[in-house]
């Protein structure tokens, strides 16, 4: 059995969640988002939850010790055992520092978009309560309207998937994620992929990148 600690790195709506998802399902590691961690922090009205919100909600990154938190909590888990995807973390030198400390990464992918794209994307994103699925209301919608294919649990959009927020959201990217394309090159583990396909072309092109650089079979 083959150990994949993964890194996927990508300004927000470039598909980071939607790829991982179909990683998890052929690779067998799981996705650890930590947009997902907070979201249920939120929802369980933690005090870390709470602090977390106001951040969110106005496109800022959570303070890393917060986020540390609960990424070290999500990796002590048993089925991190044979690797995991990051999505969503690092999201800033500082972070990648300490992901340093406590684990090895083996491989990132950084997607690369078209900006003009981004909007559009994450403003027709819908997700689904219960599963946490992802559609779009235009490039992947549900059968049916407002309910997921998978499981009939409701589809909503987002609080921080508003334009105005989208757009501070890209500006933090540009500020203080983008360093870490460089950081990740330098160490040669970074492989670039452009997002220019649907998201099954897409998905054919992370799973060819991936049995190729861990000599898997197909
Ligand atoms: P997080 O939840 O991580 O959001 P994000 O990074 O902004 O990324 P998104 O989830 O918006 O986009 P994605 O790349 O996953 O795209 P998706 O696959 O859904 O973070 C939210 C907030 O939490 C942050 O702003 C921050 O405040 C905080 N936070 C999280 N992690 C943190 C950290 N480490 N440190 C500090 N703060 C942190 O796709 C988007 C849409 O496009 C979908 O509708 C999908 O169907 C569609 N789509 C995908 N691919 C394609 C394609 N190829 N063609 C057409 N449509 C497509």
């Amino acid at each position: 059995m083959v150990n994949m600690k993964l890194v996927l790195l990508g300004p927000p709506g470039s598909g980071k969640g939607t790829q991982a998802k179909l990683i998890v399902k052929d690779f067998n590691i799981p996705q650890i988002s930590t947009g997902d961690l907070l979201r249920a922090a939120i929802k369980k009205s933690t005090e870390l939850g709470l602090k977390a919100k106001k951040f969110m909600n106005t496109g800022k990154l959570v303070p890393d010790d917060i986020v540390l938190q609960l990424l070290k909590e999500r990796l002590n888990q048993d089925d991190c055992i044979r690797g995991f995807i990051l999505d969503g973390y690092p999201r800033n030198l500082s972070q990648a520092q300490d992901l340093k400390m406590i684990t090895n990464i083996d491989f990132v992918i950084n997607i690369e978009v078209n900006y003009g794209l981004l909007i559009e994307r994450i403003t027709g994103r819908r997700t689904c309560k219960q599963c946490g699925a992802i559609y779009h209301i235009k490039y992947s919608p549900s059968k049916k309207e407002g309910i997921c294919d998978k499981c009939s649990g409701r589809l909503f959009q987002r609080e921080d998937d508003v334009e105005e927020t989208v757009k501070k959201r890209i500006a933090t990217y540009e500020h203080e994620t983008k360093p870490l394309i460089e950081f990740y090159q330098q160490q040669g583990i970074l492989e670039r992929l452009t997002s220019d396909g649907t998201i099954d072309e897409m998905y054919q092109k992370f799973s060819s990148l991936l049995r190729m650089k861990f000599q898997l079979q197909e």
